[in-house]
This record gives structure tokens, sequence and C-alpha cells, in this order.
């Protein structure tokens, strides 16, 4: 089996590629038989997903592809908004970029290799993708409004995928599935970390272990559903 480490290149004006032109960031790894696909994984969640050998050992061909890819703030081009009034067209358009529009992009190109049956002796019956969303792009969970950008491209992230999810249904054996990692120490946290209760930061081995979990036990009715790390259903 080979892990394939995705890097697609949304940038703030445009899509810069699409799979086609994506660059592989990292080495693929020779397995068995087959491929994952982690995009996303040059470091943070990613990057735990693609080093977790538990991958390789449960999946094979594009049985699985993980969608990891994800941005919430950059020094002067992209800050969390704490009021309408900061909110910018630019900050907008680049959190939907790189949220939103890429990982729909992969899938639409990754779609006709997905296919069930992969795993060392597992023999899945469904093809697995799962997108890296965020608790904060609930519209129903929105307590605190703020952040703007990074909550509407997660909304519209998941939207996308509640809409894939209905397609697939129809026509192919994909389980299409949300995960929320929880607040895990990151590069994309790090800034945000003041203010995260005692016990609530969590390391990524902790998460990725999590949400290897669910998505180990993924079924063809869970597809279009949003899961939080503990495996809990988050309300749209
Ligand atoms: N950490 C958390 O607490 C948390 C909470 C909820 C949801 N999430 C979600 O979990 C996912 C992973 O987050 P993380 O914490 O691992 O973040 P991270 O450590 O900052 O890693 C972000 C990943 O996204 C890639 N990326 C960023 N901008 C990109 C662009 N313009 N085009 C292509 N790839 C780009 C990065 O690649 P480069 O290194 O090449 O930039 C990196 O691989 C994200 O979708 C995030 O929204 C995280």
């Amino acid at each position: 089996m080979k892990l394939l480490i995705l890097r697609t290149l949304v940038g703030p004006t445009r899509l810069r590629s699409t799979v086609h032109k994506a660059s592989i960031c990292s080495s693929a790894l020779q397995w068995e038989s087959g491929v994952s696909l982690v995009q996303g994984a040059s470091r943070g969640i990613g990057l735990e997903f693609a080093s977790a050998n538990s991958i390789r050992e449960r999946y094979g061909r594009l049985n699985l592809l993980i969608n990891a890819s994800g941005v919430l703030s950059i020094p002067d081009v992209l800050q969390p908004e704490t009021t309408l009034t900061k909110v910018q067209k630019s900050s907008l358009m680049f959190a939907y970029e790189v949220n939103a529009v890429g990982p729909i992009l992969v899938i639409k190109h990754m779609w006709p290799l997905l296919k069930a049956g992969g795993g060392s002796g597992t023999e899945r019956d469904v093809a697995i993708v799962a997108n890296l969303s965020a608790r904060v792009g609930s519209i129903g969970d929105n307590r605190f409004g703020g952040w703007h950008s990074y909550r509407s491209s997660k909304s519209a992230l998941n939207q996308l995928t509640k809409t894939i999810s209905v397609e697939f249904a129809r026509k192919d054996p994909i389980a299409c599935i949300l995960l929320h990692p929880g607040t895990v120490d990151t590069d994309l946290s790090k800034p945000f970390q003041r203010n995260v209760p005692d016990g609530k930061l969590f390391t990524k081995e902790f998460s990725v272990q999590k949400l290897l979990g669910i998505i180990d036990n993924v079924k063809i009715r869970d597809n279009g559903k949003f899961f939080a790390w503990d495996g809990q259903e988050i309300p749209w």
C-alpha cells in the first residue's frame, strides 16, 4: 500500500492548482498494495495522520482520503475577526479557497479512484472521505459569534460535503464524513490557546487516534455525518 501526502496549492487570489498539478510533498511509502491519501500533511494533524502506522495497517487502495488542510490565521493576511467591522472581502475569499474550495476539488478529482474493499484483510464495503472541519462551522452550535471567515468557510465545507454525500449515496459506495478534531496543539491553534480550559487542549497523537477510531468504524449509513473527536454527532 502507498500513503500519498498531497499538497494542493491554494492561494489568496486564485486556486493555483487542482489535483492535476498538485505536488506530492512527501515520500510515498510502499506497502503491500494500494494507496491511502492525506491531503494537507506537511504538519499538524495531517502529518500525524500520515505518520500513523495505523493508516497503512488499516486501509488500502484509494480506500481512504483525508482532507486535512486548513487555515485560521496568517499574519497580515487573515485574522479571526472579533467584529463585523473587521470583516474583509480578501479574508473571506482566502478562507473559502483554502478551507472549502481546495478540499472539494481534491474529492472531485479523486472520486474515480475511490474504491471500496481496501484494508489489510478487512474487506471494507465502503470507501471513505474524511474532511477535517471544525465545530465552529456548525450554524446550530454558534453561540459566541466572531471568526466570520473561518466559521463560514467551514460551514461552506460542511454544506459541500453534505451535498457530495447525497450524490455518492445515489452512485457509489463512498462514505463522506466531516470530523472536528477538538482543540489540538498545532500551529493553527497556537495563537488562540490562552483561553482553552485545562485538559481541553489535545495532543495531535490523542486527536488522531480518536479520529482514526471513528474512521475505522464508518459505515455507509454514516455518509454525510459530522462527527466530533469523541464520536458525538455535531448539529449543522
Ligand atoms: N488545531 C485545531 O485545534 C483544530 C481545531 C478544529 C479544526 N481543525 C482543522 O484541522 C485541520 C488541520 O489543522 P492543523 O491544526 O493541523 O493545522 P496546521 O498545523 O496549521 O496545518 C495546516 C495544514 O494545512 C495546509 N495548508 C495551509 N494553507 C494551505 C494552502 N493555502 N494550500 C494548501 N494547503 C494549505 C498546511 O500546509 P503548509 O505547511 O504547506 O502550509 C498544513 O499541512 C484544518 O482543516 C483545521 O481547520 C484544527
